[in-house]
């Protein structure tokens, strides 16, 4: 049966990355998969999340199943944490899923279930990994325009345009809620307004992907957004990870918060997730999630991540802007990147000249131009602005 299978292209992302570890030269540089780093390029371990393991080797007193949402604790913190203190608790189905992947896909196969024409809106571009997600659960993945043809800010109107003339009643729309993955380029909150307002009047349903809290302008700003679509739309999804924020990329902890119109949805939405897990991988694994839920629900322990991510959010725009700085020594001008947030920046650069990049450089970025801004540090700045300059140059 295997002899007839093909070998499968590397992925876009996590391809790169694996190519990059091969690379014998010394000097290499990883800008590709989002990752925080150090200035040392190390991938710390949080302090506060240390100190939760302490506290969990203490008192874990069982590595039994949880249930097949996880565990009510973590449930209600990430609740609290997402949406805020306001919701109307009833309306809201929690599921702890194994990363902000595992939460795209349990939401994409819970809809697909019962609506088998489903339909989403990506943006143009997005991470790497959607459409194949959504595809995979049966969903058509269709695209909106997100930038401008210099690819340096939003098409707030193109955007809206196509979600407007194309989008039919009952398809998804991907949104993402802070940090846009891979461009950073993020649309504002009156415009958020806007989106949510569009979304109602077609009927849309909102699936937002919220990767990246905290990395954007703080945890509770960069929550904003969702209340902004909550406010006109009664059904929605929300995909949550703590890879980035929490730095437990490898504990794989996300939530999927699906939210209905009335209570008795919820419930019944609740148990379509639950059956969705149950045929997938049965329930979620314990370790990260409870580090999460120890964390959130202990003041001192809340209180030292909250100045963690501040300290993460702090660290990456520092490089981006030095980033821009190191560039415009050289004669470059990349000031279309300081409105940019989170972890990525789009630079522009077309496959081409990341593989060049790659090849001559040993500078590693994602082909669409994406840099992992996180990468960066003070001792490769000089060394990654000429190599993109130079890049720049040799092509255009
Ligand atoms: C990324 O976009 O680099 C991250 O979300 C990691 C991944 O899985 O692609």
């Amino acid at each position: 049966m295997f002899e007839s299978f093909p070998l499968a292209p590397p992925d876009s992302i996590l391809g790169i990355s694996e190519a990059f570890e091969k690379d014998p030269r010394k000097n290499k540089i990883n800008l590709t998969v989002g990752v925080f780093k150090d200035e040392q390029g190390r991938t710390p371990i949080l302090e506060s999340v240390h100190r939760a393991e302490a506290k969990l080797l203490e008192s874990e007193k069982t590595k039994s199943y949880l249930p097949i949402e996880g565990g009510a604790d973590f449930n209600r913190q990430v609740h609290k944490l997402v949406l805020g203190p306001d919701m109307e608790p009833g309306r809201v189905a929690v599921a702890h899923t194994p990363g902000g992947t595992g939460a795209l896909r349990v939401g994409a196969d819970t809809i697909s279930r019962h609506h088998h024409h489903a339909r989403i809106w990506l943006s143009n571009p997005t991470w790497a990994n959607h459409g194949a997600i959504f595809k995979a659960a049966g969903i058509e993945p269709l695209t909106y325009s997100y930038l401008n043809s210099s690819k340096t800010g939003l098409d707030f109107d193109a955007m809206m345009h196509d979600l407007e003339s194309q989008g039919r009643a009952g398809d998804l729309v991907c949104l993402h809620a802070c940090c846009h993955n891979p461009t950073g380029i993020d649309p504002t909150l009156d415009q958020w307004y806007a989106i949510s307002e569009l979304l109602h009047k077609k009927h849309l349903v909102p699936f937002i992907d919220f990767a990246y809290q905290g990395f954007g302008e703080g945890l509770n700003e960069d929550a904003l957004p969702l209340h902004a679509i909550l406010k006109h739309n009664a059904d929605a999804v929300i995909c949550a990870s703590f890879s980035k924020n929490f730095g437990l990329y490898s504990e794989r902890v996300g939530a999927l918060i699906m939210i209905g119109e009335s209570p008795t949805n919820t419930a019944a939405l609740l148990s379509q997730v639950r059956s969705s897990i149950r045929s997938n991988y049965s329930n979620p694994p314990r370790h990260g999630e409870s580090i999460v839920a120890t964390i959130l629900a202990d003041t001192e322990l809340s209180t030292l991540w909250r100045s963690e991510v501040d300290a993460m959010r702090y660290r990456i725009s520092e490089m981006r802007n030095s980033f821009i700085e190191g560039m415009s020594r050289l004669g470059s001008d990349f000031r279309f990147l300081a409105s940019q947030k989170g972890m990525f920046s789009y630079t522009g650069l077309n496959a081409m000249q990341a593989d060049w990049l790659k090849t001559e450089k040993g500078v590693y970025i994602v082909g669409t131009g994406r840099i992992n801004v996180a990468g960066l540090s003070t001792q490769t700045m000089d060394t990654v602005c000429q190599a993109v300059h130079d890049a720049c140059r040799i092509q255009s």
